[in-house]
């Protein structure tokens, strides 16, 4: 089968590792791609937010599959045109990826499922603004109701901050904080089964220590040793297929990937937000770990067949990717800077630690970022500790000026902690 995956960041790149290693794929490619997906796959230049340009270029490419990676093009519809070409798409219809699109459409599918969530206020005046704030007090917890690329939530104990902005928003959701850790759970479905990956753990702020701003991720880690053995049961019954079933009966089935955020809290596993789409950089380490081939999966997932599928089988060793960033992310970062030790990386570490590229692009003969995050480098191990030494090893192989990385990724699960 020929297979297209539209997208360009390491999420995209672990997906078409995963899928140019599959035998039923007879010819990968990847629209816009960056550097380091050209080694695995054919690029092809799309804008990928134009659904008619996507399925014109799946058309001409014979395409079997097209597996959309990003939220954006989803919740623009790009998934139904390629649908509506006759070819079979992994990724949802704008109107189920919704679900990640507007966090009071989320809200309120979780209220009819009965999904346990963070109680919330959807607002749109500044006297709900405030009348929210007060009723849930602080830490306070406010979200812009639409996609903001990971910057629309803001947790502050600052109440004039969190005012601030909620009043900057036109719709936000202001909700009860949630305390305890978080866990990253993916489930592959067609709108009526549903197959639950491995959870994982991200690391959304800057700097060590969980200091610093939110970012789109800056590591990630699987599996998670600290985790209740029922947690994958627990979140199928109570998030994942209610929320599936919930879709489908409202006539907007769900086929994708559905990705539940979620707060593990002493008072129980909460969601705190769905996501239409693989996770980046989850998504790194969960495939690290995935032995099935995945374009079967996908495809049945497409077709509506995924019952047929068998359990997906896992690997025992431990994923653990490290992302770095260029200088001055997730402010403005800066772009165009040489990327040097990636064949080091390849010639000495491959094939237990990897790098995955995000924002990079070729300049010549040299490879330059192109983004904020410009590399995922990701390794596997016989436990955590021993994937994390091999992660940070090839990092530090790496040479891009003013770039920046975690050093605590995976560190305190590796220590049991
Ligand atoms: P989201 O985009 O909804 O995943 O939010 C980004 C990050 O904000 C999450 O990964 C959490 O770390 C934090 N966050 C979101 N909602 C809550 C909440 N209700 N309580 C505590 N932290 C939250
Ligand atoms: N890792 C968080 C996200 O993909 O949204």
């Amino acid at each position: 089968m020929k297979v297209l995956v539209i997208g360009g960041g390491a999420r995209e790149h672990a997906l078409c590792r995963s899928l140019s290693l599959d035998p039923d794929v007879s010819a990968l490619y990847c629209a816009p791609g960056n550097a380091g997906i050209a080694e695995v796959a054919e690029l092809r230049p799309v804008d990928a937010l134009d659904g008619a340009a996507v399925a014109a270029l799946a058309t001409e490419l014979g395409a079997g599959l097209v597996v959309v990676g990003p939220e954006a093009p989803l919740v623009a519809g790009v998934a139904d045109a390629v649908r509506a070409a006759g070819i079979p798409v992994f990724g949802p219809s704008a109107e189920a990826a919704r679900l990640e699109g507007s966090k009071a459409f989320a809200k309120d599918v979780m209220a009819a499922a009965g999904v346990p969530t963070a109680r919330s206020y959807v607002c749109t005046t500044a006297e709900e603004v405030d009348a929210a704030l007060d009723a849930f007090g602080a830490p306070y917890v406010v979200k812009d109701d639409g996609l903001a690329a990971g910057k629309g939530v803001v947790v502050t104990e600052d109440r004039a901050a969190a005012r601030a902005h909620a009043l900057a928003c036109e719709r936000v959701v202001i909700e009860e904080y949630l305390d305890g850790p978080e866990v990253s759970l993916f489930a592959i479905t067609d709108g009526v089964t549903v197959l639950p990956l491995q959870p994982a753990q991200d690391f959304k702020r800057a700097l060590d220590g969980d200091q610093g701003p939110n970012t789109g991720g800056m590591g990630a880690y699987s599996p998670l040793p600290w985790a209740d053995p029922k947690l994958v049961d627990e979140v199928m019954e109570l998030v994942l297929q209610p929320t599936v079933d919930e879709l489908r009966h409202r006539g907007t089935p769900f086929s994708g990937l559905l990705y539940a955020g979620l707060a593990i809290t002493s008072r129980g596993t909460r969601v705190i937000e769905f996501n239409a789409r693989f996770g980046d950089p989850e998504t790194q380490v969960v495939l690290a770990r995935l032995r099935t081939p995945i374009a079967s999966v996908f495809l049945n997932a497409a077709n509506g067949t995924l019952a047929a599928e068998p359990p997906l089988n896992w690997s025992d060793e431990a994923a653990v990717t490290v992302v770095i960033a260029s200088h001055n992310y997730p402010d403005t970062p800066r772009t165009g800077d040489p990327i040097e030790g990636l064949d080091e990386v390849a010639a000495q570490d491959a094939p237990d630690a990897y790098v995955l590229h995000a924002g990079t692009r070729r300049e010549g003969d040299a490879v330059v970022s192109a983004g904020g995050r410009v590399l995922s480098v990701t390794a596997t191990g016989s436990d955590l500790a021993q994937a994390r030494a091999k992660a940070y090893k090839a990092a530090g192989r790496i040479k891009l000026d003013g770039s920046q990385y975690r050093t605590d990724i995976a560190a305190k699960a590796a220590e049991g902690r």
